[in-house]
């Protein structure tokens, strides 16, 4: 929801923040700043992307500190604009040369600005974020580590926060609560950062700042404490990723590269946790709750966007493999509406992030009412995966595409290891699962076969891209994956898409199709295939134009669309990780041929840590 990156150590800052703030942008990407010490505090700050901002440092040759904080913004309180931008300092008149970064909102704003105004501080922007630093300014009596401890006792809502002050040249403060915050270990250097993209190219030693936690960092040494400055030791880990896996390579997109990894990604995913042969998921992340999920009574998925597709599948699949009823959620929508959650109710959350606040925020509610938690994950040490009793990583590498790809079907596939985990130990026969796990373990080497469509998918793309309205149909399984296909559609291309089931069309939006408006079914060889068809002669009978995501070999499916991109045929359980690959790829040449930004789609960022 916007990028954070801080700097102390013996090196110049500039260079790095820059650097650290383009690995970032993806996060948040209205407007940027930095904020750099060298005996005076300096602040650049513009409205668009980084490069404005590096465009404007050229023409400051006196930016030479080596203690420094800079920000990529995606603004939820003033529009984009220079004066919005972050950094925000302290008062000009009475201030102590404070500058502040953060991620967040702080929801007791207005009250704050009203007391500060009272005590003659002058506000210049409509931000939320300048509060906290007059507030910290006005609390500053030459302690910076104890002014903003001080200050966040007061605020409430959400933070990820860098501070530094003119006055404490050897000092940058971090803090957090609710918005990810990662501080790298270097040798006599510190690199803050919103996540581990924008560290790994310094240091693999980093620690997670808890919440409501505050650490003191000088270019020797760091302190750690909570608000109420009780020290507490943090952990100390290794980054698990490196910087090629977030390098974009040869890839035009990182869209495009994390599509194209699918097939290795879950190779990864999969790897040490399936056993074909014996008919065995082996899932450690859950080792110490079985009893819990193979007992459980009622499965509850909560997620938002791309994750709560794949919840819908992972719902599909636990009733249809583990025979447990299930239900699935907007994450926004169950922690507000005094949900029911009885005695062996198992939430699972989905987040690719893990930093999602509504997300999190629903798990727990969740928790509250005495569900165990489970996350499914793919940012190891996300605050999501911290805050569940258990849960599965994904494993699928970083994702930097804001439009989720490989995330979604990292997500199925572990929906379905876990269901035929839970259907292993409940109802499912050795020989059923192992017949499935076979087909698993292949499922890679299929979407290879389905991305060499990439061109044709292209050429299907290039005859509608002008068309403002699409409607994405599906069946089952495939109905989800509908939901998804309209999603990256219209995220990326600006395209108002809208996914639904195949057989809701005739209950209204039926009305919408007119000559020519693409209809994409999900119409693959299953146990609706005939009623699909049905749907698809009421469309072309209708004038309008269909295209299908089929099962090779169909050759009937071809006579009736205009036109049809085939996928291997696999069992209908495991068509959603093949089927949602040519509605990706149709997602990315519909984007780049309307000449949109595809990795940094308008108005979105990566991960909504702010509700
Ligand atoms: C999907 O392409 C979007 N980027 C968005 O819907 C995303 O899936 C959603 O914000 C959830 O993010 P999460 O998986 O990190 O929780
Ligand atoms: N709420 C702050 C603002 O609107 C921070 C937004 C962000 O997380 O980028 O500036």
């Amino acid at each position: 929801m916007c990028g954070i990156i801080a700097y102390i150590g013996k090196k110049p800052a500039q260079p790095l923040l820059l650097e650290g703030l383009k690995r970032l942008e993806y996060r948040g990407y209205d407007s940027a700043g930095i904020a750099i010490i060298n005996e005076k505090l300096q602040v650049i700050k513009s409205v668009g992307r980084v490069r404005v901002l590096e465009e404007k440092l050229a023409q400051h040759e006196d930016l030479h500190g080596t203690l420094g904080i800079a920000h990529t913004r995606w603004a939820t309180h003033g529009e984009p604009s220079d004066s919005n931008a972050h950094p925000h300092t302290d008062d000009a008149e009475k201030g102590h040369g404070i500058a502040l970064i953060h991620n967040g909102i702080i929801e007791n704003y207005v009250a704050l600005k009203t007391y500060l105004e009272e005590r003659g501080h002058t506000f210049i922007s409509e931000t939320d974020t300048e509060v906290m630093t007059h507030l910290i300014g006005e609390l500053y009596e030459g302690d910076l580590e104890a002014a903003v401890q001080a200050g966040l006792r007061e605020v409430t809502g959400a933070y990820a926060i860098a501070v530094i002050c003119e006055k404490e040249p050897d000092t940058l403060v971090v803090a957090r609560k609710g918005s990810p915050l990662m501080v790298g270990v270097g040798k006599d250097e510190y690199i803050v950062a919103s996540d581990p993209s924008a560290i790994v190219a310094h240091t693999t030693q980093a620690f997670t700042l808890d919440d409501y936690t505050v650490a003191k960092l000088t270019r020797d040494s760091f302190r750690t404490t909570t608000i109420n400055n009780v020290p507490i030791t943090p952990q100390v880990r290794e980054l698990e990723f490196s910087l090629e896996q977030i390098e974009l390579g040869t890839f035009e997109h990182y869209m495009l590269k994390e599509i194209f990894e699918q097939p290795e990604a879950m190779r990864m995913c999969l790897k040490g946790r399936i056993d074909p042969h014996d008919g065995q998921v082996v899932l450690g992340g859950i080792s110490d709750h079985v009893r819990e999920l193979v007992r459980a009574r009622k499965i509850i998925f909560i997620g938002q966007g791309t994750a709560l597709n794949a919840a819908m599948i992972g719902e599909y699949l636990m009733e249809d493999l583990a025979r447990i009823p299930t239900e699935v959620e907007f994450a926004s929508e169950f922690r507000y509406r005094n949900p029911i959650v009885e005695e062996g109710t198992i939430v699972i959350a989905i987040s690719q992030s893990g930093e999602t606040a509504d997300t999190l925020a629903a798990l727990q509610e969740a928790k509250n009412r005495g569900a165990l938690a489970l996350g499914v994950v793919n940012v190891v040490g996300s605050t999501i995966s911290r805050e569940t009793d258990t849960g599965v990583y994904l494993r699928m590498g970083p994702e930097i595409g804001v439009a989720s790809t490989k995330a979604f079907i990292g997500q199925v596939m572990v929906c379905t290891m876990l269901a035929t985990f839970i259907g292993r130990r409940r109802n499912l026969s050795r020989d059923y699962v192992a017949e499935l796990l076979d087909e698993l373990e292949k499922i890679p080497d299929q979407i290879e076969k389905v991305l060499a469509l990439s061109d044709e998918i292209k050429s299907v793309a290039a005859k509608y891209i002008d068309r403002e309205n699409w409607l994405f149909l599906g069946r089952g399984y495939n109905y989800p994956v509908a939901l998804e296909g309209a999603l990256k559609l219209k995220e990326i291309s600006y395209i108002h898409a809208e996914g639904m089931p195949a057989a809701e069309m005739k209950h209204g939006p039926i009305a919408l199709i007119d000559d020519g408006m693409p209809t994409v079914f999900v119409a693959t060889q299953n146990s609706q295939y005939e009623k699909i068809l049905n749907n698809i002669q009421q469309v072309k009978s209708r004038s309008g134009r269909v295209i299908a995501v089929a099962t090779e070999g169909d050759r009937h499916i071809a006579d009736v669309c205009d036109d049809v991109f085939y996928v291997p045929d696999v069992s209908e359980s495991l068509q959603p990780m093949l089927t949602v690959v040519p509605l990706q790829l149709l997602a990315y040449h519909a984007a780049v041929l309307r000449g949109k930004d595809v990795d940094k789609p308008r108005n979105l960022a990566k991960s909504v840590t702010v509700e």
